[in-house]
């Protein structure tokens, strides 16, 4: 027997019964030892499908594939022991139907240990969500605007703004909610829209680009890390990283160039 504490993780349910409660804290990670940081403050951890743009510098997340997602999600989920671990289940991984959308999340569940997956669609995937669901998945939804769809809707263009919109994004959150989604991104969308939506449904809302009236806020690390050179414009940069880093490389660069670089006795642990 382990004399080991056994590792307790925030629960879906549990973020569930966070809707109109203690603001939900969230943040994107891909990797070990930023996760290990974040793991600290956030409730739950997303393995986004934004890493595509992020750690491998694609255009969009649609290049991104199932075995992306496993690997980042098991750094991720080895680099925690609190947080609620989400993984994205990439596009043309789940849309087809229930039963690939199924298999597909079983097998990022079972590879990585991640406690629930996450999928973008409203109203057109609550029958997806019901059936994965049923069968011990639990599922984050994500409307509003959905990167993987970015070809139909003509580019990153904020939701909502026409107010005869409105209906179709609050149905969608209705459909998602009713399917059992334990929680919903609500992605860039217009402050008021973000608010009738947080109104409408008994999950918690999850805002990025979407207002403080959500149940919780989303932000990719390295955006609000200063890591990104153009971030969106609703981030709010909480450290210079990138800044910091230009100049710990620069710093590197100069003493091996100088041969001030520190002897090996004195690095070696
Ligand atoms: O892939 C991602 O990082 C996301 C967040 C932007 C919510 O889906």
């Amino acid at each position: 027997m382990s004399d080991q504490a056994p590792i307790r993780r925030i629960t879906a349910p549990q973020i569930r019964a966070r809707k109109n409660g203690e603001p939900i804290v969230s943040l994107t990670s891909y990797h070990a030892h930023t996760a290990a940081i974040v793991d600290k403050y956030a409730d739950f951890i997303l393995v986004g499908d934004s890493l595509g743009m992020v750690m491998h510098g694609m255009e969009s997340t649609v290049g991104v594939t199932l075995d992306m997602m496993i690997t980042h999600g098991k750094a991720v989920v080895r680099g925690t022991q609190r947080a609620l671990i989400v993984v994205d289940m990439p596009f043309g991984t789940y849309e087809e139907s229930p039963n690939m959308a199924f298999r597909n999340a079983a097998k990022v569940m079972t590879a990585t240990q991640c406690q629930a997956v996450k999928l973008e669609g409203g109203a057109r995937m609550a029958e997806t969500i019901r059936f994965l669901v049923d069968r011990g998945i639990p599922v984050m939804a994500h409307i509003g605007l959905t990167p993987q769809s970015t070809n139909v809707l003509g580019g990153f263009k904020t939701q909502g703004r026409d107010t005869a919109t409105w209906e179709h994004h609050i149905n969608d959150a209705r459909a998602v909610a009713g399917a059992g989604a334990f929680a919903v991104v609500v992605e860039g969308v217009v402050e008021p829209l973000a608010v009738e939506i947080t109104k409408a449904i008994d999950i918690p809302t999850i805002g990025i680009g979407a207002s403080a009236h959500c149940d919780g806020q989303i932000l990719v690390l390295e955006d609000m890390l200063g890591l990104n050179p153009s971030p969106p414009k609703f981030v709010k940069v909480y450290g210079e990283f990138g800044g910091m880093m230009d100049r710990a490389v620069a710093a590197y660069a100069q003493e091996v160039k100088s041969r001030a670089f520190p002897s090996d006795d004195e690095t070696y642990r």
